[in-house]
């Protein structure tokens, strides 16, 4: 293949980036992910604070733009996310117990009958896990542990048909206490009948000593548990071609690492814009992480 997802098609998966709703008028930017991308994430347009600034308003404008964008464009769309900590509605700040479970609950059942039937993916659940590996303290969590499997739960009703995946960070390294500490949830979860399909690593990378090694152990050890794995959110400090070809490798090398997303196109795009993260510069042109990305697909 000559584009990324020409190349990760070979294999059966899909490449797929990140994108604002300012990006929507920005043809240097649609013009690559039209060319190179088959799969798209709103930044923030499908996040909770978005999707019902008010209780029971629902607003799908904004987050509606990128999917009709997208699908027009022959791509697929990964919703991302139901329940998190951040960028959670306004009105979520004043409730808690009960009251907060069921905001979350109504809040996800909107959502999902809006976009039922329409979106590859959902990561229903973003970033509950702190760094050691116990659950992260939020309101959410402070409704009771079992908030995030009623969020799936929640969720397998609301929409039948898309995958259901918990999506975190720093969950690549398969010796760290917070990758173990999911590990165990959703090994947890699928023994005892809980509807989780996927777990998304975002893989934002700063150093990567322990690529691709290390990276396919947890990816390959996720999948063993009967669940999807993708890389949702790649990001590497420097665009380290190095890297770069390492997560991909890692991914490529597991049957079930169903595709990569970047977080934005060129670094322009990125939330860690003045690290140069992404596989393409501020003039659109493809760097050397892109070609090792390629090469990396090309070889699967
Ligand atoms: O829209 C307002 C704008 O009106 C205002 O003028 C401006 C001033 O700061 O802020 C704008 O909102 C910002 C928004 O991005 C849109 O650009 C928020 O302040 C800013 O906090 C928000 O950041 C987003 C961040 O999530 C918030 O948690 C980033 O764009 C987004 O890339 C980032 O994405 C997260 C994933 O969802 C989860 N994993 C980590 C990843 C990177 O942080």
């Amino acid at each position: 293949g000559t584009t990324l997802k020409a190349a990760a098609e070979r294999s059966g998966r899909y490449f797929g980036a990140a994108m604002g709703g300012d990006r929507l008028s920005d043809q240097g930017f649609l013009t690559i992910a039209n060319r190179e991308f088959d799969m798209m994430t709103a930044v923030n347009e499908m996040k909770p604070d978005a999707t019902e600034p008010n209780r029971g308003q629902f607003d799908f404008r904004a987050g509606d733009a990128i999917y009709n964008w997208a699908t027009q464009h022959g791509m697929r769309v990964r919703g991302h996310t139901l329940a998190w900590h951040a960028q959670q509605p306004r009105f979520w700040g004043s409730l808690s117990g009960s009251a907060l479970r069921t905001a979350m609950i109504d809040h996800i059942n909107g959502v999902m009958a809006h976009y039922r039937g329409k979106l590859y993916a959902w990561d229903v659940v973003n970033e509950a896990f702190a760094e050691n590996g116990s659950r992260r303290g939020s309101n959410l969590q402070s409704t009771g542990n079992d908030w995030i499997e009623v969020a799936f739960r929640t969720a397998r009703a609301a929409d039948p048909s898309v995958k259901l995946c918990y999506n975190d960070y720093n969950i690549e390294n398969w010796t760290y206490a917070k990758t173990q500490g999911v590990y165990a949830m959703i090994r947890d979860f699928k023994s005892r009948g809980v509807p989780v399909d996927c777990v998304g690593l975002q893989t934002h990378f700063t150093g990567g000593s322990s690529l691709p090694g290390n990276f396919q152990t947890t990816l390959s050890s996720f999948a063993a548990l009967g669940v999807d794995v993708a890389l949702t959110e790649a990001d590497v400090t420097n665009a380290s071609a190095t890297q770069y070809a390492g997560l991909t490798q890692a991914c490529v090398s597991v049957p079930r690492c169903v595709g990569i997303t970047t977080w934005g196109i060129r670094d322009s795009d990125s939330w860690r814009g003045s690290e140069n993260p992404l596989l393409f510069d501020r003039n659109s042109n493809p760097k050397a992480a892109y070609t090792s990305v390629l090469n990396a697909l090309n070889a699967a």
